[in-house]
Order: C-alpha cells, then structure tokens, then sequence
C-alpha cells in the first residue's frame, strides 16, 4: 500500500510535468501493436489485476494496480519505469467517466479528446457512449500501451492515443474536451487554465472537468468558470485510497 499511497502524493505528481523525450508519435490501434514493446507489455500485464470492482464505472474493466499486485506493497524504487499513474482509477475520472456512461447524449456522434487518459478509462466511456471519434492524450507512453490494453478488455477496437505534451502545440477542433483529476499541480493548472479558454473560444469546444475538490482546482480561479453538474459519492475502497476524499464532482467550464 505503501506504494500506491505515495504516488498519490501531490508531490510526486510533479515529476508528471517532464517532458517525455522519446514521447511515441500518434498511434492507432492498427499500429499499437509495433509499439508495444512485448517486454513493457507482458510487465504491464503481470503486474496490474484487471478489476471492475471498487469504481463508480463497474461497468468498466481496466488493468489497474491492486492489493492483489506485488508493487502495491514493494518499495516505490523498484518500479522500473516512470510513476505508473495510469495503474489507478483517479476520482475525477471515475466521476467523469460514470457522467458519460450515463449521459450518452453528451457524446454521441462527437469527436472526444481525453485530456491526460491515464488508464483510459474516460475514453472508453466516451467510445461506449457513441462518440464519432476518441483520442486519448498523456505524456506517459506506457499509459498509451494501458489504454490499449484496457480498449481489448472491454470489447473496443482501441482509438488513436497520442502521447505529446499537446498544451504548447497548434489545436484542433474538438467537440468536447474531457478531463479527469487534472488539477493536482498549481503550474499544471494554470497552463491548462489557459489552454482550455483558448479551446473554449477559438472553437467553442466544450469542457468537462472531474474533480474530487483537490485545493489546486478549488483554490483555482478557475472556479469562478464552472457549472456543477453532478457529484458522486465514492466507493468505499476508492475513499480509502485517496485519504479522505469522499466525493468527486463533474464540472462544465463556461467561461
Ligand atoms: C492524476 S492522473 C489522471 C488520469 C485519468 N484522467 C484519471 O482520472 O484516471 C494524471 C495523468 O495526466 C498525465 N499528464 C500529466 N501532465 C500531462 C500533460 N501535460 N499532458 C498530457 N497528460 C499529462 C499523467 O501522465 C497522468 O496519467
């Protein structure tokens, strides 16, 4: 557990914020396969549970980071890759992610970008929705290889994943952006601050934001731009792991 919970630490989630240098191009699922490394991939396998317990999505199966895995209870250090932050099920995402299974409308027919995917888990709620078009973005490609796995276990052909740091480059129209816990850095927060106001009024993309009331979105000014639209109560064992948060909320950004 010891593990688990020091991920979780705000501190650790500035290591996130490097830049990747060897950052896979644009994949789709056609071409996941040359980039899975089969040594990466058959590590990511044997050491995540696939599990649809314990999440506001049971609906959902992912490869996550579980009591049941040795590195839950394993020195942190002896994680050979980055910080496997795409092997947890983040509150926000699961908020965001139980939003969409419940309110297809919202994607149906759209184009869906799943701003810092993670395990993917709010991609493939989209996708299940009826989304037009899914891409999943993180800086981690091993959480690129994840959400391709994850897409098999539930059925999906998986989307195109594009593992750049996309927030200083040119953007293109998305119907809806989506995105789940990204509000844990206070440097993170204010570049996304500015990127989602420009997606918001270049191209009337809309924005839904998932959170479980960490102090760097609810002390953000951010606040000042959100409709709330619902709120959860979270599962017991997802309360436990995220010390004392006890429910997550998803917001719509109107600036
Ligand atoms: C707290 S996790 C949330 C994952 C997922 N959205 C969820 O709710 O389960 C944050 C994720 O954002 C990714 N990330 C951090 N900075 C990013 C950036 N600039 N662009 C894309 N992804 C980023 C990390 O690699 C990590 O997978």
């Amino acid at each position: 557990m010891a593990f688990s919970l020091g991920w979780k630490a705000p501190r650790g989630c500035w290591n996130l914020l490097q830049p990747v240098s060897s950052g896979f191009p644009l994949f789709s699922w056609r071409t996941a396969g040359s980039y899975l490394d089969p040594k990466v991939k058959a590590f990511v396998e044997d050491n995540t549970e696939v599990t649809s317990s314990g999440s506001l999505t049971p609906e959902i199966q992912l490869r996550l980071l579980t009591p049941k895995c040795k590195f839950w209870w394993e020195r942190a250090d002896l994680w050979p890759y980055s910080d496997p932050y795409w092997a947890i099920y983040w509150p926000g995402g699961q908020a965001l992610s139980r939003y969409l299974l419940d309110n297809p409308d919202v994607v149906r027919g759209k184009s869906v970008l799943d701003f810092g995917s993670g395990c993917g888990a709010t991609a493939i709620a989209a996708k299940m929705g009826g989304a037009a078009k899914v891409l999943a973005n993180d800086i981690d490609p091993i959480a690129g290889m994840a959400v391709v796995l994850n897409c098999r276990l539930n059925g999906l052909n998986p989307f195109p994943i594009l593992t750049k740091n996309i927030l200083n480059m040119q953007q293109g129209k998305w119907d809806l952006i989506v995105l789940g816990d990204m509000f844990y850095d206070e440097d993170l927060a204010e570049s996304l601050h500015r990127w989602l106001e420009n997606c918001f009024w270049t191209y009337g993309t809309r924005v839904l934001i998932g959170d479980p009331g960490r102090p760097q979105f609810s002390g953000h000014r951010i606040q000042h731009q959100l409709h709330r639209l619902v709120e959860y109560i979270l599962p017991e064992p997802t309360q436990q792991e995220n010390n004392g948060l006890t429910t997550s909320t998803v917001w719509d950004f109107q600036p």
